[in-house]
């Protein structure tokens, strides 16, 4: 079993205060910061780009963990790298080259992953397992926060996780993610969990009871003592 690990989503959180509200999720318990960059294009919403992922660097010493939903990425890893973040993931759906695409990224000395919409199958990233040190399987349609969870994308979880075989490959989850459902993504195979509103619901007072809701259901899903 891979180690558990919860990453906080910053979609969800005050964009006013990013800085701030990075700095509350870390003293709160994240052992990650997840980043949602968003186009316009391939998904229906746009967030931010490198230069806000370069002001929020200087906060944390944490993993940047960034999940470029935008179509093409190629043009845009290199910026991606130099502004901090430590994983880049792109899509399996957004260009023509995935293989390429994740090339590039280990070219640039970042760890890659690879995601999968819920209408994707599996097979799209045989290919690639080499390639890869994480996997995302997105339980919910990528563009927004606040979505319900897919149950459909559980047996995807359980196909990726056959599918590595043992390899060091992290499966991440995004989407949809709050203490019930992390009890069902942990036992389908993922260690990996993004949340977005269920992390910051309730203000920054709230934010480590809900990062303990969530480790502590997953935990106990994997057996672990909580
Ligand atoms: C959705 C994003 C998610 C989003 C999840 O396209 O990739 O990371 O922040 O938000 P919740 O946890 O609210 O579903
Ligand atoms: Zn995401």
């Amino acid at each position: 079993m891979r180690p558990l690990v919860i990453l906080p989503s910053i979609l969800a959180s005050d964009f006013a205060q990013l800085g701030a509200e990075v700095q509350a999720v870390v003293e709160a318990g994240a052992d990650m910061i997840h980043i949602d960059v968003m186009d316009g294009h391939f998904v229906p919403n746009i967030t931010f780009g490198p230069d806000v992922v370069r002001a929020i660097r200087p906060v944390t010493d944490r993993m940047f963990d960034t999940h470029l939903m935008i179509s093409p990425a190629d043009p845009y890893l290199e910026a991606f790298a130099k502004a901090g973040s430590d994983r880049i993931t792109v899509h399996a759906e957004a260009g023509p080259h995935l293989h390429r695409s994740l090339q590039a990224i280990r070219a640039l000395g970042k760890r890659a992953g690879v995601a999968l919409n819920p209408g994707t199958s599996e097979t799209a990233i045989a290919h690639v397992l080499d390639m890869v040190d994480l996997v995302l399987v997105m339980t919910v349609n990528p563009g927004f926060g606040g979505q319900k969870f897919l149950a459909s994308q559980l047996d995807k979880i359980r196909a990726v996780k056959a599918m590595i075989a043992g390899r060091e490959i992290e499966i991440e989850v995004d989407g949809g993610i709050t203490a019930e459902t992390a009890a069902q993504v942990a036992v389908a195979g993922a260690n990996y969990l993004v949340a977005g509103s269920s992390v910051f619901k309730g203000g920054a007072k709230a934010y480590a009871a809900n990062i303990a809701a969530i480790r502590e259901a997953a935990m106990r899903a994997r057996g672990e003592k909580a």
